[in-house]
């Protein structure tokens, strides 16, 4: 789907505001602080449920505001749809066409892929950053993946909880039996979910990375599961109950489940290395966008169709060299909006500018337009 419009209201800088976008290339101008980024994650709001960079959505709304609401007109092959989010007294509120949805109901339908300065923590950061990567990526491609997620939170929460309860002597040992069964069972369908997508990517990785940096180089991305062995004989369910089983002393001991994809993460590995301990800065970068446009590719070859692509200030970081290659490298894709403080050097004929300032769009919306939408 591609992005017509977005209405914004009360979120972060932007009082009452529409952005207007064209079918293809768009480009967010403006100096720093001024809301380029703000506009990406409202539009990265609707395709997913929640922003890239926040999770707290308190924190969207407006200074001295008490609720925002971000209002997106979407179109694909000449159907409209209208997506509205709306967060105030700690409630969200999806509709989907003016009809109540669900947070499930939002991701997948119009797909967004995001890469900011920020995706440097797919590298360096935490695990916790790479297992949203996964999540965020193959539940936008999988209802299925979706749904065994949100039933394994939901089981791990209780199951916690139980494991308090038994570490205070207020509940029997026994009784996690109920939650480990779900728990082992939507667990190894995440799992095996998280190897079947790294194994899609891996070759669009690498000859992503060797495109991007100039210079052939293998790449490997390894799952990390923690606490279990993978491969070999049995299946991911049966691993994991066996680690389940294993860890169950220690579990109570600590008052919470140590094994299973909540605690599971991935390595990027270039000529062998790992990327995240022996890579530099512009190896990582180049990593970091290799990975995004690999996300890209698998989604438009399940689904069928591209995501929007959110570019925040990729450029900025890359030589000319690297920005030549990432270029070319996205030059198929369909619609892209990316952020700049710098207007595009070159011929920016096909290129929608849309100036933001101090949370407002300048001059109306859109500059020099050129494309129309079809
Ligand atoms: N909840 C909020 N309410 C109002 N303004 C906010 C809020 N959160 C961030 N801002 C403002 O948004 C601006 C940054 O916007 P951002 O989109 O990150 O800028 P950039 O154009 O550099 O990408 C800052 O001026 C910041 O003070
Ligand atoms: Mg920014």
């Amino acid at each position: 789907m591609r992005i017509r419009k977005v209405h914004l209201t009360n979120f972060r800088n932007f009082r009452d505001e529409t952005v207007e976008f064209g079918p293809r290339r768009n480009l967010l101008l403006g100096a720093n602080a001024q809301g380029k980024t703000n506009v990406l994650e409202a539009i990265h709001m609707l395709g997913v449920g929640r922003s890239h960079r926040d999770r707290r959505d308190a924190n969207l709304v407006g200074f001295g505001e008490t609720y925002y609401r971000v209002e997106g007109v979407f179109e694909h092959i000449g159907v409209r749809t209208k997506i509205e989010v709306a967060y105030g007294e700690e409630r969200k509120r999806i509709r989907i066409n003016g009809k109540e949805a669900r947070p499930s109901d939002l991701i997948g339908l119009v797909g967004v892929v995001v890469s900011s300065p920020d995706d440097i923590d797919l590298i360096k950061g935490s695990p916790g950053f790479r297992r949203q990567f996964l999540d965020i990526a193959i539940s936008q491609i999988s209802r299925e993946y979706l749904a065994s997620l949100q039933k394994y939170v939901r089981a791990l929460a209780q199951r916690n909880r139980l494991l308090k309860a038994i570490q205070m002597r207020k509940a029997q040992p026994a009784e996690t039996a109920a939650w480990d069964r779900t728990l082992v069972v939507s667990g190894a369908a995440i799992v095996d979910a998280r190897l079947r997508f790294l194994d899609d990517i891996r070759s669009e990785v690498e000859a992503n990375f060797s495109a991007i940096s100039g210079r052939k180089t293998g790449i490997d991305l390894t799952y990390d599961s923690k606490g279990y062995r993978l491969g070999g004989d049995g299946d991911t369910a049966d691993l994991l109950a066996g680690a389940v089983k294993a860890q169950r002393e220690i579990e109570i001991a600590r008052g919470y489940t140590s094994v299973g994809p909540h605690v599971d993460d991935f390595r990027l590995l270039a000529g062998e290395r790992d990327i995240r301990r022996f890579g530099s800065e512009g190896e990582q970068r180049t990593g970091v966008l290799a990975l995004r446009c690999a996300e890209v590719m698998v989604m438009k070859t399940k689904t069928g169709r591209y995501p929007i692509v959110l570019l925040d200030d990729v450029f900025a970081e890359l030589d000319d060299a690297r920005t030549k290659a990432l270029t070319a490298l996205i030059s198929d894709y369909d619609q892209i909006v990316l952020t700049s403080s710098r207007p595009a050097p070159e011929k920016a004929d096909d290129l929608w500018s849309i100036c933001i300032v101090d949370g407002r769009v300048e001059a109306g919306g859109s500059a020099r337009e050129s494309g129309k939408h079809t």
